[in-house]
């Protein structure tokens, strides 16, 4: 059965025993635990906010809920499951109507969901899959899609020019958007693999999506296999490193350096010429939907999700968003006309360099 249908029979059944002994229970119940207060509480358990991503998504989402009418208590675990785990613990002794979860850990957070759960709570989980529990929603943007992107821009700017050779740094093994961005990027990279044009000299997962550990791996690949052509990073964290990596050995901007998030540094470093390009994801738009779903099921109102992911313990209703990518080319007419970032600080570190 689906964590909706689920939603459905519970509120169904609690109904009834609400009938036969006047408690109201509901599964979906912020109407009624709200009932006494004015606003409903939102809890967000964020896995960490040393990223520039997480600080604009919670930043967004908090300031959308508020304008919607609800309150939000934020809590960040500093990639940490144990801590996670005790945070969720505390949003649900606050009596938070509605629980969205960053996991660090998408394995390991079913168990916050299943506390969630028992306490009546629904919760979304919130850009990286959950897996293993069922969820009543998944929002985020489509991590395929930016798999697929990423190794998209290496077909397109090697086509032609003979055999390549690329080192992989994917990003965390514990985050379900890693495992997919990889399964999006080999999507597109197979046939040319396939055919000997590209070859992966050197792979590795960066734990914790850390850039140090990012530039340990790009240091190993330089070591082991001397030249390459191209560091397929799986985010802008990990692009900062393989390039500090390649900046001690005099490589910046003679390596294709793939990135995604679209932070700051990052277009900076694009416009100087040492990154390639980013995924540039809409955070407002993200955490704008995320914040009116919340709102709506913390106050009981059925919400629809037209899009099912399996993780493994059901589907679960989905709502995956479109991504972008960014170039030297194309920054003014995607990060910086959406406002994410302005003309100024983007070229700004470019003139200071000068
Ligand atoms: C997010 C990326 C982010 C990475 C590291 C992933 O789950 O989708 O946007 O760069 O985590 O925080």
């Amino acid at each position: 059965m689906s964590a909706t249908k689920a939603r459905v029979v519970l509120v169904l059944l609690s109904c009834l025993i609400s009938a036969a002994t006047g408690l109201v229970l509901s599964r979906g119940g912020g109407e009624q635990k709200s009932a006494g207060r004015a606003k409903p509480l939102i809890g967000l358990s964020m896995d960490t906010l040393k990223e520039e991503r997480w600080q604009n998504d919670r930043d967004l989402f908090v300031k959308k809920a508020g304008e919607l009418g609800a309150e939000v208590l934020v809590q960040a675990a500093n990639s940490d499951d144990t801590r996670q785990i005790q945070d969720i613990e505390a949003l649900i002794s606050r009596k938070v109507d509605l629980l969205l979860i960053v996991p660090h850990n998408g394995a390991a957070m079913a168990k916050g969901v299943r506390l969630a759960h028992d306490a009546g709570i629904p919760v979304i989980a919130y850009d990286r899959l959950i897996t293993g529990e069922p969820l009543d929603l998944y929002i985020s943007f489509d991590p395929v899609r930016v798999g697929e992107q990423q190794a998209q821009y290496l077909v397109d700017i090697f086509k032609g020019k003979g055999k390549k050779k690329i080192v992989r740094i994917l990003g965390a093994k514990t985050d379900n958007n890693a495992v997919l961005m990889k399964v999006g990027q080999d999507r597109v990279l197979s046939p040319y693999i396939k055919s000997g044009d590209f070859s992966i000299v050197h792979e590795d997962w960066a734990e914790n999506w850390k850039p140090e550990n990012a530039k340990k791996i790009a240091q190993a690949a330089l070591t082991r296999v001397g030249a390459f052509d191209a560091v397929l990073a799986a985010n802008d964290g990990t692009a900062g490193g393989a390039i500090q990596a390649l900046t001690e050995e005099g490589l910046a901007g003679k390596v294709v350096v793939t990135g995604q998030d679209a932070e700051l540094s990052a277009c900076q470093r694009i416009a100087a010429g040492t990154q390639a390009m980013t995924i540039y994801k809409p955070l407002k738009a993200l955490a704008g939907l995320a914040a009116e779903t919340a709102v709506k099921m913390a106050r009981g109102r059925p919400i629809v999700a037209k899009g099912e992911l399996d993780n493994g313990a059901g589907k679960v209703p989905s709502i995956l968003m479109e991504v972008y990518t960014v170039t030297k080319a194309n920054i003014d007419s995607t990060v910086v006309k959406d406002g994410f970032h302005s003309r100024e600080e983007v070229y700004r570190g470019l003139v200071a360099g000068k």
